[in-house]
């Protein structure tokens, strides 16, 4: 599936502020949180309605509300983290699970240390976030886990990719609509992205 680049104006000024290497932790945080929430306006836009009927103070009328499958959001720790406020400020009855992996530093393969998901993630439409794909193998190895666990409907949102990492999760998981902020130029031989904004982790905890 192709993914969707977002370019909204409000997202591509926060986006340059992210890259920024002069921006401290805690506007960054708060900068990948606003992201965030920009962005699952977007990834939320096909959701279900169905209609019921109200009654306002003038009079009875039809009116919608989300109908069908609930949320999940799935985080992978340590920067999904930060993506996690900004989403549920928009659907705050979402259920919230987490995956830990991380990048082994020589060989870029990422290293599961953590899983846990809600149980009803079957029934759920899940929306997996990282603000970072580079060689992509990060998410595409927690939507196979997600999918491992039963989620039949999956999305994924980051902030930054390069082109290796898309191609990568399009091969994997077709299946699966990325939605993305920025798609960048590639990997340097670090396997971090060009000219991307750094270790995201790193700058949203102030670790380093
Ligand atoms: C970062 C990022 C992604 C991954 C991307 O996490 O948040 O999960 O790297 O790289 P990939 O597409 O090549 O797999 P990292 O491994 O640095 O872990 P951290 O968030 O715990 O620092
Ligand atoms: N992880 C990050 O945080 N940044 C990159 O550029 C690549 C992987």
């Amino acid at each position: 599936m192709k993914p969707f680049i977002m370019d909204h104006p409000l997202i591509q000024h926060k986006i340059t502020h992210v890259r920024d290497k002069n921006t401290g932790a805690k506007e960054f945080r708060e900068l990948i949180s606003e992201i965030a929430m920009l962005m699952c306006y977007e990834a939320t836009r096909d959701l279900p309605l169905e209609e019921v009927e109200i009654e306002t103070p003038m009079m009875k009328c039809k009116s919608k509300v989300i109908s069908g499958r609930k949320l999940a959001f799935v985080p992978v720790l340590r920067a999904g983290l930060g993506m996690v406020d900004g989403v549920l400020k928009l659907v705050p009855a979402a259920k919230v699970g987490h995956i830990g992996l991380y990048r082994d530093h020589d060989t870029h393969l990422p290293v599961e240390y953590y899983c846990k998901l809600p149980s009803d993630i079957g029934e759920r439409e899940v929306i997996v976030l990282d603000p970072m794909v580079a060689t992509g193998g990060s998410v595409v190895d927690a939507v196979r886990l997600v999918k491992e666990h039963g989620a039949k409907h999956v999305k994924l949102m980051c902030v930054i990719a390069a082109p290796e990492g898309l191609a990568l999760m399009e091969k994997e998981h077709p299946d699966v609509q990325v939605y993305c902020a920025a798609l960048d130029e590639g990997l340097n031989e670090d396997a971090y992205i060009l000219p991307g904004l750094g270790d995201a982790g790193d700058r949203i905890f102030g670790t380093k």
